[in-house]
């Protein structure tokens, strides 16, 4: 969702923040724009691509030294040039980029109207920029001080940048509820919504809390105050991101690279946890919270998109090794339900980008009724993380491609140990299959290693159904959850419709939708339900639906009925899904590439859903 970069400091900031523009693509958006002060405040933006913005620029002045950017996913208003940030003031002087929703914006901008000013834009964002020049005209005071004042007026959520023609050596941020980072460099700052602009400039950073107001004037030290104007002392740490993990690195696209990714990733998410000789799971950021965990009336699991059928497959998982219930919520449904909730409840939220509007405002609501919260995250230092009493990062490295891949698998591998840790406290697994299980998890990374050789069938498959209108998903047991997944991979980068279901659920619905126009796609590995997902393979043959199976090797059974089969290495029905979804991403990947879909960017998604 919207990304935003900004620079002061001694070099040109147009390069710098066209660079972090382009590394904050991934978030998807639909504008974009920067502006830029020398002597006098240039504001340049379009609808599109950042390439579009930078032809749009190209014999324009972009000089100066204090400069932002910001590409918008559009909330209030259509995505057009209008409506792209950054949005400026009545006097053309002071600039704002955003990322979240000024909820209060109809009153204020009716407030603004009377007082004489005029918007461009249907935007929340210009209004409070024009909020920002009336406080500061009124009140006469400094830019950062309007910045404080009107902050105290808007509900909401907001990550902003301000600066003004005015105080050319001054650059300001806050934020509530979206997340801002500020990069310290030698004699030069940066601020941006995640680390991945800042990352080739300088290790340093400081992630600004909520409410706080970063106040960045040049030869000075970074101030920190809130929004109710108590100074901060800034906290500085050390980021570990590496910069190719940002880049493609010979793929096409950074979704296959995550894909392949995947054996080192799922490697990282057990590194230091999982000791199968010694018979050892700690998840470190657990440890003083497990009794809690294990005396817990219920988990409730709160996400949302993959990470919520990470989720359900969390669900399965922890019933079945750690005999604690779990409800699985979709966190934007949880938050305005009233549910119950009890100080003997653990809240379990999931998310790789650790921002989901939805999720995070679902545990501050749990946290608010006194439920212990344990997020799973990948962002490292993102608000989840920062919101939970105790957790674990998934260390799958920065997802790129909008479609989540590898933070899949690596969400289930911490659930695993999760899962596995608790039932070994609680006496609810037997030690030979406990055992079993540790070693089967160590070999993991190589059968998928393994599984990755059966990507050119998966492209040739994908090449007979690229034209197909829609797909069914079929699983049962540890595979549904693995069929939903399928079917979202599929939807979200080719837009062709496609659906999961427990595989027993089709004759209740579905099963009218099948004739030979359709592909169904089987989850039917070894184990669990799998010979009365036999029965459901012959139900959708005897109606000459075309059947592709993913099937554990060797199996001859469903090979004489599918019209085709992916196999997949054997593993114990637990670790199931990490192998099963990945030929489901390889075909959705085949299939968007041969559709001319973009792949790492899908039409009107974004990686981190900021707003709810
Ligand atoms: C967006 C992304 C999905 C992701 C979902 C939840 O919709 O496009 O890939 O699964 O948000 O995001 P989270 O960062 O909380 O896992």
């Amino acid at each position: 969702m919207c990304g935003i970069v900004a620079y002061i400091g001694e070099k040109e900031a147009y390069p710098i923040v066209i660079k972090g523009l382009h590394r904050l693509e991934y978030r998807g958006y639909d504008s974009a724009g920067v502006a830029l002060i020398n002597d006098k405040l240039n504001v340049y933006k379009c609808k599109g691509k950042v390439a579009d913005l930078e032809n749009f620029t190209k014999d324009k002045d972009k000089s100066g030294t204090l400069g932002m950017g910001h590409t918008r996913w559009a909330t209030h208003g259509e995505p057009n040039d209008a409506n792209a940030h950054p949005h400026v003031s009545q006097d053309g002087k002071i600039t704002i980029i955003h990322n979240g929703i000024i909820e209060n914006y109809h009153p204020l901008k009716e407030e603004l109207i009377k007082r004489g000013h005029t918007f461009k834009s249907d935007t929340d964002t210009e209004v409070l920029v024009h909020l920002i020049e009336d406080i500061q005209k009124n009140e006469k005071t400094d830019l950062a001080e309007a910045v404080r004042i009107a902050l105290n007026e808007v509900i909401g959520a907001y990550a902003i940048v301000v600066i003004s023609q005015e105080e050319p050596n001054q650059l300001i941020g806050a934020k509530k509820g979206s997340p801002m980072v500020v990069g310290i460099g030698t004699d030069e700052f940066f601020i941006a919504s995640d680390a991945t602009p800042i990352v080739e400039f300088t290790k340093n950073v400081v992630y600004l809390e909520d409410e706080e107001i970063a106040i960045i004037r040049r030869g000075e030290e970074l101030k920190i105050k809130t929004i109710k104007n108590k100074d901060k002392t800034p906290y500085v740490q050390e980021l570990e991101l590496h910069l190719e993990a940002l880049e493609k690195g010979g793929y096409d696209h950074f979704m296959l690279k995550e894909i392949y990714e995947q054996p080192r990733s799922i490697m990282d998410s057990m590194r230091g946890r999982l000791n199968a000789k010694e018979g050892i799971v700690r998840l470190g950021g657990l440890s003083d919270y497990e009794q809690k965990m294990i005396n817990a009336d219920r988990f409730i699991i709160v996400a949302c998109g993959t990470s919520w059928h990470s989720g359900l497959v969390g669900e399965y998982l922890i019933e079945d090794l750690a005999r604690i219930p779990v409800e699985v919520e979709y966190a934007s449904e949880f938050r305005y339900r009233n549910p119950i909730i009890t100080e003997k409840d653990v809240v379990i939220a999931i998310s790789q980008s650790g921002e989901t509007a939805d999720t995070l405002a679902a545990i501050e609501l749990a946290k608010s009724k006194g439920a212990t919260i344990i997020g799973i995250c990948n962002v490292i230092g993102s608000s989840i993380p920062r919101m939970s009493h105790a957790g674990s990062y998934t260390h799958a490295g920065p997802e790129i491609g909008v479609a989540s891949t590898k933070a899949f698998t690596s969400q289930v591998t911490v659930l695993t140990l999760m899962a596995l840790s608790l039932g070994r406290k609680k006496g609810t697994i037997p030690e030979s299959r406990f055992r079993q299980l540790l070693s089967e998890l160590e070999l993991i990374p190589s059968k998928v290693e393994k599984l990755l050789k059966a990507n050119d069938q998966i492209e040739y498959i994908a090449s007979l159904f690229k034209d197909s209108r829609n797909f069914l998903y079929l699983g049962r047991g540890y595979n549904f959850p693995v069929a939903l997944e399928g079917a979202l991979k599929l939807k979200e980068i080719s837009y062709i419709h496609a659906e999961g279901y427990p595989a027993a659920e089709m004759k209740h619905g579905p099963i009218a939708l099948i004739d030979e126009e359709m592909p169904v796609v089987f989850i039917a590995t070894k184990k669990g339900a799998y010979e009365k997902v036999v029965s459901n393979i012959q139900e959708v043959k005897a109606r000459k639906g075309k059947i592709i199976a993913i099937v554990t090797e060797g199996d001859t059974t469903v090979k004489s009925m599918a019209d085709f089969v992916i196999e997949i290495p054997e593993t114990e029905e637990e670790l199931m899904p990490i192998l099963s979804v990945i030929p489901l991403q390889l075909l959705s990947y085949h299939i968007a590439v041969m559709r001319g879909c973009n792949v790492d960017q899908p039409r009107n998604l974004a990686k981190a859903v900021t707003v709810e």
